[in-house]
């Protein structure tokens, strides 16, 4: 069956969640309220002592003292990879006055009011503008947030209509930011592929003109923390996605580690890195694409800003070669176009890892 035209969803209607508080702080609306199995369960104690997602020194990879320090970081790397598909980076080189500014605008337009942000609607079945993404049918369940999304790189796939005239520093901080986040993300492709014992330019020269957008994520306060979600579980249809958490963050964002929620504490000055589908395909699942959520907070807001760095559309995906062996690691994932798995993401909603079905070999 053809898709729906885009145009035909019906959604219902999407309360926005800061007007919401503002009226009526302590009540959610029944959308809001997932069932008992799905709630933000409030993250223990006992959680917070127990685990902690591992942690690069990008300082130890960029310039190690020995090579021995660099063969110890790949392997923390390599693991990390394997046992979390999530990691924090340190000494990463971006300027902290990039990292403040960011979030100091995406603040401001948050802070804005709904008229103003109106402006830059998400249309219904899209996933660029003010809104609510993923959301397909009018009784489907919503997330404890409001998005602000765009596309960044190539430059054909922005809409300028979305790209707000205020705060007038929005696009100017917006474009200094991504520039150093895909650096970075460049450097730790280099970094995976040589962790995976390929050559280094593996990716960068498989992934074209790489695909970049960014998500910026506000949670405000909620007064029944555990009956809502602020982010629905999923995994990233990404190669690599950077999250950067405002400072003095509340803990938000939880990982499925051995079918438990895992909080990952934010450490100051930090980005949080978690590998995407498209590594976890290119791998043939050696490196995994993991499950994630975020919760809220009683008593704070948070906001995030989130870079997806992807292959260009027109690249085709497949296991490589090298991490294939037909006799004791057959192929997982069969072979498909990028741009197709990304329309396949976005028109779906966030179901855990139910997307990457898409790619999976089924035997
Ligand atoms: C995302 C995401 C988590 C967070 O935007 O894909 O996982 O804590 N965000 O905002
Ligand atoms: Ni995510």
């Amino acid at each position: 069956m053809a898709p729906l035209p885009i145009s035909s969803i019906s959604v219902g209607k999407i309360d926005d969640v800061q007007e919401l508080i503002k009226s009526k702080p302590n009540k959610v609306p029944e959308r809001f309220i997932r069932e008992a199995n799905e709630r933000g369960v409030p993250v223990s104690l006992k959680s917070h002592l127990h685990h902690h997602i591992p942690v690069i020194d990008l300082s130890k990879l960029s310039k190690p003292h020995t090579h021995d320090d660099f063969l110890f970081e790949i392997l923390k790397l390599s693991q990390a990879c394997e046992d979390w598909g999530f990691f924090q980076v340190i000494n990463h080189e971006i300027e902290v006055e990039v990292v403040e500014d960011i979030e100091e605008v995406a603040k401001e337009f948050f802070e804005m009011p709904l008229e103003e942000k109106k402006k830059y609607p998400m249309a219904p079945g899209t996933v660029q503008g003010y809104g609510q993404a993923f959301i397909f049918s009018e009784d489907q369940k919503l997330d404890w947030c409001n998005m602000f999304a765009l596309g960044v790189h190539p430059p054909s796939i922005r809409n300028p209509k979305l790209w707000p005239s205020k705060p007038a520093r929005f696009s100017e901080s917006l474009e200094g930011y991504s520039k150093e986040i895909r650096k970075l993300c460049k450097r730790l492709l280099t970094y995976i592929a040589i962790s995976l014992g390929l050559k280094e330019e593996k990716f960068e020269e498989m992934f074209g003109e790489a695909v970049q957008a960014v998500r910026m994520n506000y949670y405000p306060p909620c007064s029944s923390p555990d009956l809502v979600l602020g982010l629905s579980p999923h995994s990233d249809g990404s190669a690599l996605t950077v999250l950067q958490q405002s400072k003095n963050s509340c803990v938000g964002l939880q990982i499925l580690k051995d079918n438990t929620w895992v909080p990952v504490l934010p450490l100051p000055s930090a980005l949080v890195i978690n590998i995407g589908d498209t590594i976890e395909v290119l791998t043939n699942g050696k490196y995994k694409s993991v499950e994630h959520r975020a919760v809220t907070n009683r008593e704070k807001e948070r906001l995030t800003i989130v870079t997806f760095y992807a292959p260009n559309y027109e690249v085709e995906i497949e296991p490589l070669g090298e991490l294939v062996d037909d006799e004791t690691n057959p192929c997982k994932y069969r072979s498909y176009n990028h741009g197709d798995y990304s329309y396949h993401y976005v028109s779906n909603k966030l179901q855990g890892k139910k997307s990457l079905d898409f790619a999976k070999i089924l035997n």
